[in-house]
């Protein structure tokens, strides 16, 4: 089954949510690079806004500190979803912005190693599973109510931004063309300092000890669960939830279990796991496992 034209449309062979347009998204490759640049860029569901989160904290005094009150959103907005029409040749320095676009789309100058992308992936039956709570949440994605339904259309790549495998792989075999730093979802969520330090370290910042722990302190899924600058709660362009869901839903590593039977997991693995033996990462599926 298509996804309907009503929530996505498709751009040089990838899926777009409709709060952008093929005119825009065309646009980008020309879009203009400053060196401090960051990109945030991810599949969807992979841990993209605690990411911009932690980049807020990081680089913003006036957000870790508590004095200034912005959203992480109007900090860090999306690149192909201008959805507060901002002006984004404006943006302090650094400006960060986020992604979802696939290698080939994006600015072309990142291409020259110009700014610095920050690629965050994560497990993808935990990806499938969050993406289908938030396609109940968030008003403009398609509902698809039936789980098994939902996954055939992920295994088909028939979700924005079409297939994770090749979201993932195009961005780790093209790496060389870019300055970019490989995080996952799980390696954050074993050991969220570390992850901060690497980022700080990536985007040449220093922070004393006591700021990485504040940024460590304010990142974490129940931090952000209480902060309205990050949770989404009051979602960017005055979109309105439904089903009265949480953007922040459950922040852990093999929920895909709670949901998953038996027979999903294995025409899962059938679909993905020979052709993901390819990428030079190894993903964690429970949270109990050895990283
Ligand atoms: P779940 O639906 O599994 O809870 P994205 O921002 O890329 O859309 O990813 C959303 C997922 O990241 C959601 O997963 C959300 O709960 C999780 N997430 C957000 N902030 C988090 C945090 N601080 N710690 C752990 N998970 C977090």
């Amino acid at each position: 089954m298509e996804p309907s034209k009503e929530y996505v449309f498709k751009y040089k062979g990838v899926y777009f949510g409709v709060n952008t347009s093929p005119e825009y998204v065309a646009t980008l490759e020309d879009f203009e690079i400053k060196d401090s640049d960051i990109f945030i860029t991810t599949y969807p569901k992979s841990g993209t806004v605690w990411t911009q989160n932690i980049l807020s904290l990081i680089i913003h005094e006036g957000h870790r500190n508590g004095t200034e009150n912005v959203k992480t959103i109007d900090r860090i907005p999306w690149l192909e979803y201008n959805i507060q029409n901002a002006d984004y040749a404006a943006l302090p320095l650094p400006r960060v912005f986020a992604t979802h676009l696939p290698y080939y789309l994006v600015p072309r100058d990142l291409r020259k190693k110009r700014g610095r992308i920050i690629y965050v992936s994560r497990n993808p039956k935990d990806v499938m599973v969050s993406y289908y709570h938030f396609s109940k949440f968030f008003p403009i994605a398609e509902e698809v109510p039936d789980f098994n339904l939902f996954m055939e259309r992920f295994l088909a790549g028939k979700v924005a931004p079409s297939s994770w495998l090749d979201h993932v792989t195009g961005w780790y075999s093209h790496a060389e063309d870019f300055n970019i730093l490989f995080l996952t979802y799980e390696e954050m969520k074993k050991d969220l300092r570390s992850a901060v330090l690497k980022i700080c370290s990536f985007i040449g910042k220093e922070l004393s000890e006591e700021e990485v722990d504040s940024v460590v302190r304010q990142a974490t899924f129940e931090s952000m669960r209480e902060d309205h600058r990050a949770n989404y709660k009051d979602l960017p362009g005055g979109l309105v939830p439904k089903n009265d869901g949480r953007f922040l839903r459950k922040g852990t590593v093999g929920d895909w279990k709670n949901i998953m039977t038996v027979a999903q997991s294995e025409r899962f693995d059938e679909v993905l796991k020979e052709k993901m033996k390819t990428l030079p990462i190894k993903f964690t599926w429970d949270i109990n496992d050895e990283m």
